[in-house]
């Protein structure tokens, strides 16, 4: 099975709340059908300009969040019309979609993923169907709630995976201002001239360090890369060929 996370800042506007860009989201699609032809694969998508303005505004990724239940309320709100539209564009691509929100199979304490429940994932794969998980409230044993986010389940479902890809508006990880073929845990950290400018405005979850770190988690169950999918193609090639301009992250 191949691990896919379509991140909120290619598939929704992020300077813009609740901006759903649907003609990238079918081209994506599209690259994914065709590129991963009789792979198995999981969708996973994060909450861009949906998920993250209501998880800020509420506190929801701190040990304080606050108005529990109208927050929750308005981030699964959000959360959930995004998973929508892309769900309605997976018909449109003829992909069978089967929508897993995030919330329901994790468990987190302090912010920090204790366990993802994956028994219905491998059910939806052997019915044929794609399953499409995403951002979303999650319970938090010690703060109540937090967020759950696209690369957490991306880390909980890795060890399943025989590849996972996340797919973002940045070419990979940058070391001196270049793209980093090959990026290994001794190349940490990041400094911040490596992190892009239009990164991390409103991410309550942790921006490129935690994605960074999270895949070098990931990288310890199967390669995982980081790829452009602003630019047309190269996931696509990413699939079928294992190479593209992107960055790998090995353990
Ligand atoms: C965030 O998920 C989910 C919510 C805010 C509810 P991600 O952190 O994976 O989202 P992106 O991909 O960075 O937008």
């Amino acid at each position: 099975m191949i691990l896919i996370k379509l991140g909120g800042s290619v598939i929704t506007d992020k300077s813009k709340e609740y901006t759903f860009k649907p003609r990238v989201v079918k081209r994506l699609l599209d690259e994914i059908k065709e590129g991963t032809k009789n792979e198995r694969f999981v969708i996973v998508h994060g909450g861009g300009s949906f998920g993250h303005p209501g998880a800020h505004r509420y506190g929801f990724n701190t040990k304080a969040p606050g108005q529990l239940a109208q927050g929750t309320a308005e981030v699964q709100y959000q959360m959930r019309i995004l998973n929508n539209l892309v769900l309605d564009m997976m018909i449109k691509a003829d992909l069978w979609g089967v929508s897993i929100p995030g919330g329901l199979i994790s468990i987190f304490d302090e912010g920090k993923l204790k366990e993802i429940k994956t028994d219905i994932l491998n059910e939806l794969l052997n019915l044929g169907t794609i399953p499409v998980a995403f951002g979303d409230v999650a319970i938090d044993k010690t703060w109540s709630v937090t967020i759950c986010s696209g690369d957490d389940l991306m880390l909980g479902m890795a060890h399943l995976a025989k590849k996972a890809i996340f797919v973002t508006d940045v070419d990979g990880i940058y070391k001196e201002g270049k793209v980093c073929e090959l990026f290994t845990e001794d190349m940490l950290p990041l400094n911040s001239d490596d992190i892009p400018s239009s990164h991390d405005r409103i991410d309550v979850t942790g921006g490129m360090k935690d994605k960074t770190n999270k895949m070098l988690d990931i990288a310890s169950h199967c390669p995982s890369f980081i790829v452009n999918g602003t630019v047309e193609g190269r996931l696509k090639k990413l699939l079928q060929e294992d190479t593209t301009v992107c960055t790998e992250v090995r353990a």
